[in-house]
């Protein structure tokens, strides 16, 4: 247990990697733990694509034809950062794998967002367990996962929708952790009836 909070609190966003090849076992691990995670009614309603070459390239093309005209423009972007970020965008840091994970779309809306919650709780397990294993994530999910020219080079059928797009890698960087917004919890916790 003691192992897993560590985890919980060394796990970075990694936004740089080796261009070393991941071993498709490790792959398989954190897939595995991915679908470990708990689910409405046992739902289960994830699923993953893993890609490596042209589809990593597709997909960080599509990104970065959207980054290239946005990120200029974008006036809460301070200027000294649009370069750093424009360079991201290329590829996500040069990760050689991408593992996109989708989730069930219903008819009632309720059912759809556990759907989500669900996924998201199985990408929270997937980056738990990569970095376990030495590897490096980023849980991408703006812009390029709603894109539809994303949905069709991945083949993705419309009753799914893209909950995180996740390079995974061996990290070239060393992040220091984000600080929290309230990290001795006094703000963002009420306890009732105690
Ligand atoms: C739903 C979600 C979407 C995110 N989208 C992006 C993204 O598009 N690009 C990116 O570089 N990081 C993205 N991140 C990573 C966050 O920026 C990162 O988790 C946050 O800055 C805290 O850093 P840490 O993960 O190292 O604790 C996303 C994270 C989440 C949970």
């Amino acid at each position: 247990m003691a192992e897993t909070f560590e985890a919980i609190l060394k796990r970075r966003t990694i936004r740089k990697y080796k261009k070393d090849e991941v071993p498709t076992e490790k792959i398989k691990k954190t897939l595995e733990a991915a679908n470990w995670a708990p689910s409405n009614g046992n739902s289960q309603p994830w699923e993953f694509i893993v890609t490596k070459g042209e589809y990593v390239d597709k997909v960080c093309n599509i990104f970065y034809n959207w980054a290239k005209d946005y990120i200029p423009n974008a006036p809460y972007i301070p200027t000294e950062k649009k370069a750093g970020m424009l360079e991201y965008a290329k590829d996500f840091g040069g990760a050689p794998n991408h593992i996109i994970v989708t989730y069930e779309v219903y008819d009632d809306e309720i059912k759809t967002e556990e759907s989500l919650m669900a996924a998201s709780a199985a990408i929270q397990n997937l980056t738990l367990s990569a970095y376990e294993e030495g590897l490096g994530t980023v849980w991408i999910a703006g812009h390029v996962a709603h894109e539809e020219e994303t949905r069709k080079t991945l083949n993705i059928p419309e009753n799914r929708k893209i909950a995180g797009i996740i390079p995974i890698g061996y990290p070239d960087m060393d992040p220091p952790a984000p600080p929290r917004v309230d990290p001795e919890l006094k703000e963002k916790v009420k306890w009732l009836g105690y």
